[in-house]
């Protein structure tokens, strides 16, 4: 398998994500403690609202920025304080429009945090980070694959209302600011306002980014040897392809080891049958493998074995594997689009062309490709899956 190197001196970052309970926790701490043992100025962060880093590690970890060991700062990320990091100017401005509609003080407040407020905020931190250069590394521990995926596809939903509903909103503020002010106390943004929501929605831009960026960012399926965990496995491998996020490896965690005795005979022979599967699923993937240990590996010693284990002599910061960006073949009279979409089928998909952005909906999510120019009056004639590539003729 082909490997990239890392670009000398730029932060990498490493997003652990699964199904809840395979073991994304342990996996991105020990990773963590390895790649602080061997040197690297590492932060975790933890953006799953339920947290279980300090469990992990053995040590309280607050919503600050907090030292755990030489080279090694760990973060339980709260959503009302990341918003209050980045967001005080627009919270205020929506606590004052809410309230002067009636809205009492609380209720206020809950709106303010409007959906999306929360993972723009964790977003954010990101950026904070990769700005502030302080690390060679960034462990995400983040919520189970749906929550994960929300937060990944932010900045693409977030694009989508910037430049199709903030143009006609900021217009009409404009026009409607001063008709309405002698008549009117609620209050409509400032261009003040207006400005605060651009500059966050570059701030997205740029994290999405870095987020998508191979050279920066692996994303890591952590899974158990059973069906359940391949197949959400599978989908979340897809959605994070469709939006354009750079997978690299599987880790297959809590192997029964030969020696589990006669009550776990029939486990260990279908964990044996569903890895076999997984081997054949993830094939561009690196795939990492871990034993279920005899106890629960917590504390700073066990995550470091851990570390050892899952890596041995390799350097976690390697990226593992290419990830697959959408191509172009082009043919006489039409140009067929290429994107790696594997485990997809036909029925799950929707395609069309909408005033020169090619959407595409798979299941419940939904990512908008900004056509090149010369592709942007064309239509989406056919489609098929070939290999694990949706072939998207465009005419
Ligand atoms: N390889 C392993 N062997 C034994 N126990 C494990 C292993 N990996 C994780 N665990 C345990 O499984 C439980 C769930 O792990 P955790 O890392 O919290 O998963 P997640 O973050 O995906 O919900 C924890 O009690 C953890 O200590
Ligand atoms: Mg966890």
């Amino acid at each position: 398998m082909a490997k990239v190197e890392k670009k000398a001196g730029k932060t990498r970052i490493i997003l652990f994500t699964g199904k809840g309970g395979v073991g994304k926790t342990s996996v991105a701490a020990s990773t963590a403690m390895l790649l602080a043992s061997r040197g690297k100025r590492t932060l975790i962060i933890s953006t799953d609202p339920a947290h279980s880093l300090s469990d992990a590690f053995g040590v309280q970890i607050g919503a600050a920025v907090t030292e755990i060991t030489h080279n090694l700062h760990a973060q339980e990320i709260s959503v009302i304080e990341a918003i209050n990091d980045h967001w005080e100017n627009l919270k205020g401005y929506l606590t004052g429009l809410f309230s002067s509609q009636g809205l009492d003080p609380i209720s206020s407040e809950e709106i303010a945090t409007l959906p999306g407020f929360d993972e723009a905020s964790e977003l954010l931190y990101v950026n904070d980070y990769m700005k502030e250069g302080k690390y060679d590394v960034i462990v995400m521990d983040s919520a189970p694959t749906g929550e994960s995926l929300k937060l990944l596809s932010f900045p693409e939903a977030m694009s989508w209302y910037m430049e199709k509903l903030f143009p006609i909103s900021r217009t009409t503020a404009r026009i409607v600011r001063p008709i309405m002010k002698p008549f009117s106390s609620i209050p409509l943004p400032d261009d003040s306002i207006f400005k605060s929501m651009e500059g966050l929605y570059e701030s997205l831009r740029e994290v999405r980014g870095i987020l998508t960026d191979e050279s920066i960012t692996s994303i890591r399926l952590v899974c158990t040897p059973d069906r359940m965990s391949m197949n959400e496995t599978r989908r979340a491998y897809t959605y994070l392809l469709l939006y354009g996020y750079p997978v690299d490896a599987v880790i297959v965690n809590k192997i029964f080891r030969s020696n589990t005795g006669d009550f776990f005979q029939n486990w260990r022979k279908s964990q044996e049958e569903i890895m076999a599967e997984i081997d054949n699923s993830f094939q561009d993937l690196h795939i990492f493998k871990l034993y279920l240990s005899k106890d629960e590996p917590t504390g700073m010693e066990r995550l470091s074995e851990m570390g050892n284990d899952l890596y041995g002599d390799q350097d976690p910061l390697e990226v593992f594997a290419h990830s697959i960006p959408i191509s172009y073949d082009k043919h006489d009279n039409f140009v067929t689009a290429r994107i790696r979409l594997p485990f997809a089928t036909k029925e799950r998909l929707n395609l069309y062309n909408k005033g020169g952005e090619l959407v595409i909906e798979l299941d419940n999510w939904r990512r908008v490709f900004y056509l090149p120019q010369t592709l942007a009056n064309k239509n989406p004639t056919a489609a098929e899956f070939n290999n694990g590539y949706l072939l998207i003729d465009l005419k």
